[in-house]
């Protein structure tokens, strides 16, 4: 992954993407590209909110200067407030992250849920576009014209025999059938996600989408896990500073 040249201009934004195994963070310019190669960080077990915040301290303090901040959270985000976090600790419920990482940098800050900020980079903003997360769980995200529903969580609905999505697609169903077997259980669900959603698009993001058999069918893509960075930065799309659309396709 080539690090986009500096710019002299916009605010810089450092995005956080905290996951259930790791913590990554980068720094983007005003258009959204990376001034500097994303880090990342293991994410501390137990996952609490005192340790994870150490851990971007880290990060933020080993960053390239910035203005603000955008992270994207792996559970339900409202106003900037973690309502859950199935994947890193109980502690997370009802914790104003927004405001502890303006405390921590001193820099205000915006957290949305990190399947809805992956699908802000990869959507292209037409019709239906549903957008699924492979990684430690599995996240979702549904966009109409463009338009977020914020925090669908599909990923704890019931797929197959009063089974989660999450159950029979995250990190450790992966670990214990394998890539082949849960590349035919993800077909499967792709299908009935097809059906549920008549989707235009859907993606599949997170880190595990790298472990997806081709070829997809038609109306279906895969996506780099580096959205989950870059689409931070439409969380600040208000802010004058970012054009809309950031494009890079
Ligand atoms: C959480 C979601 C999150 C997904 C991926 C799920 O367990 O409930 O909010 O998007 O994991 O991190």
């Amino acid at each position: 992954m080539s690090a986009a040249p500096r710019r002299k201009a916009g605010a810089h934004t450092l995005a956080l993407d905290i996951g259930g195994t790791h913590i990554k963070s980068a720094v983007l310019d005003a258009r959204g590209l990376l001034v500097a190669p994303p880090v990342q960080a293991p994410t501390p077990r137990p996952a609490t909110p005192a340790r994870v915040l150490r851990v971007i301290a880290g990060l933020a303090a080993a960053a390239p200067r910035f203005q603000r901040v955008a992270a994207g959270f792996p559970g339900v985000v409202q106003d900037g407030v973690t309502l859950t976090a199935v994947n890193l600790h109980p502690a997370w419920r009802g914790v104003d992250l927004a405001r502890r990482l303006v405390r921590l940098t001193g820099r205000p800050s915006r957290v949305a849920n990190d399947a809805d900020v992956q699908g802000m980079d990869v959507i292209d903003g037409q019709g239906v576009e549903l957008v699924i997360t492979l990684g430690t769980g599995v996240g979702s995200a549904l966009f109409l014209d463009g338009r977020l529903v914020p925090n669908l969580e599909f990923g704890h609905h019931p797929f197959r025999d009063g089974r989660t999505y999450e159950e029979l697609l995250g990190d450790q169903a992966l670990k214990r059938i394998g890539t082949r077997a849960w590349n035919a259980r993800l077909r499967a669900a792709i299908a009935t996600l097809r059906q549920a959603f008549t989707c235009r698009r859907l993606y599949l993001g997170g880190g595990n989408a790298r472990l997806i058999e081709k070829p997809l069918p038609h109306g279906v893509r895969a996506v780099g896990n580096i959205s989950g960075l870059l689409g931070s930065i439409r969380l600040w799309a208000d802010a004058r500073t970012v054009p809309r659309p950031v494009r890079r396709r």
